[in-house]
């Protein structure tokens, strides 16, 4: 009798949950992975288990035999450290480029470095600190939009997310880090807040394949197996060599430029670098590099 009665409040409790009743759009979700953001990187620790094979330099040489088994090759999560494994690549002319970038605007008017530096002309270790909250701007920045932000108030010059110019100086600013762990703020509540709206969107599925992020990134997934020539990796680490050259295409390609990649592959609309939206995937990234040292000037 009971259970009669429980079965349409439950059919109709499942319709509301799919939207039915409810406003906005339905959208499924990739089944949570359950990641501690407080782990940063070491959260890859029961996820993908293969940062121990790619934690440190001696790691990735101990484990070096991987990389000639095309099935197992992914672990290695070769790509990282690559800093201090390949000497010299168009990642590191980028550098150059961007520093030059850098002393000419600067020449111009020497608050923009400052602005760059939030008060000082020092970049050092300072990028290892973003994605961070700006209470004056009100909003999560990146080093990216930083960079925008100062060419547009102190030069009144444009140098959007995701053009050329801005990801060369972002390299260069990034290499001021290099080495340095890096430490999003999860104490800043704002900080927490953009975590989560990302790690939503990590789970969310869209696009003509109802595909997630996470439909390729976590265990269980495509993660592992060959998809196009490519192969998807863990999410855990992947933000500590953003922006990198990317080979196959012959250019720099941002972090949120990769995104955008991947929603291709999703069939998704991507969107502009500097959207709200990949700001908080961004955070929601770097967090899953927390401790992991910037990887800056890094191709693949
Ligand atoms: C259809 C499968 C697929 C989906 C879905 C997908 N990716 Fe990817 N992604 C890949 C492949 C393949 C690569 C290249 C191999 C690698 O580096 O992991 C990649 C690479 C990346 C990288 C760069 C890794 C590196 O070290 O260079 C990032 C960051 C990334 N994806 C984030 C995302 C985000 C965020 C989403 C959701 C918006 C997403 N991906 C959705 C397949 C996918």
């Amino acid at each position: 009798m009971l259970k009669r009665a429980l079965l349409p409040a439950l059919a109709l409790g499942a319709l509301a949950g799919c939207g039915i009743f409810g406003g906005g759009p339905h959208r499924e979700h990739y089944p949570d992975a359950r990641i501690d953001p407080f782990k940063g990187v070491e959260g890859d620790v029961g996820f993908s288990d293969t940062i121990q094979y790619w934690r440190t330099e001696a790691d990735l040489q101990r484990h070096a035999a991987l990389a000639e088994k095309p099935a197992e090759q992914w672990k290695l999560n070769w790509k990282h450290m690559d800093l201090d494994r390949i000497e010299l690549h168009p990642g590191h002319l980028a550098v150059d480029e961007g520093q030059a970038l850098v002393k000419k605007l600067a020449a111009r008017d020497p608050a923009f470095l400052a602005c760059l530096g939030e008060g000082s002309a020092d970049l050092k270790g300072k990028a290892a600190a973003y994605p961070k909250f700006d209470a004056a701007l009100g909003r999560i920045v990146t080093v990216e939009d930083r960079i925008e932000h100062c060419a547009k108030r102190v030069l009144k010059e444009d140098l959007p997310q995701g053009k050329p110019s801005n990801t060369k100086i972002s390299v260069y600013f990034k290499s001021q880090s290099a080495g340095t762990p890096i430490g999003v703020d999860l104490s800043d509540g704002n900080v927490m807040e953009a975590y989560r709206r990302g790690e939503e969107l990590f789970y969310r599925k869209t696009g003509q394949l109802n595909f997630a992020c996470a439909s390729c990134h976590v265990p269980g997934s495509i993660m592992g197996h060959k998809l196009r020539g490519e192969t998807p990796t863990t999410p855990f680490g992947d933000a500590a060599h953003y922006p990198t050259y990317r080979t196959p295409v012959g250019a720099l390609e941002s972090i949120q430029e990769r995104f955008a990649r991947c929603h291709g592959q999703m069939r998704t609309q991507a969107l502009k670098p500097g959207d709200p939206a990949y700001a908080d995937l961004e955070v929601f990234m770097t967090v899953l590099s927390n401790g992991y040292p910037v990887s800056v000037p890094s191709a693949r």
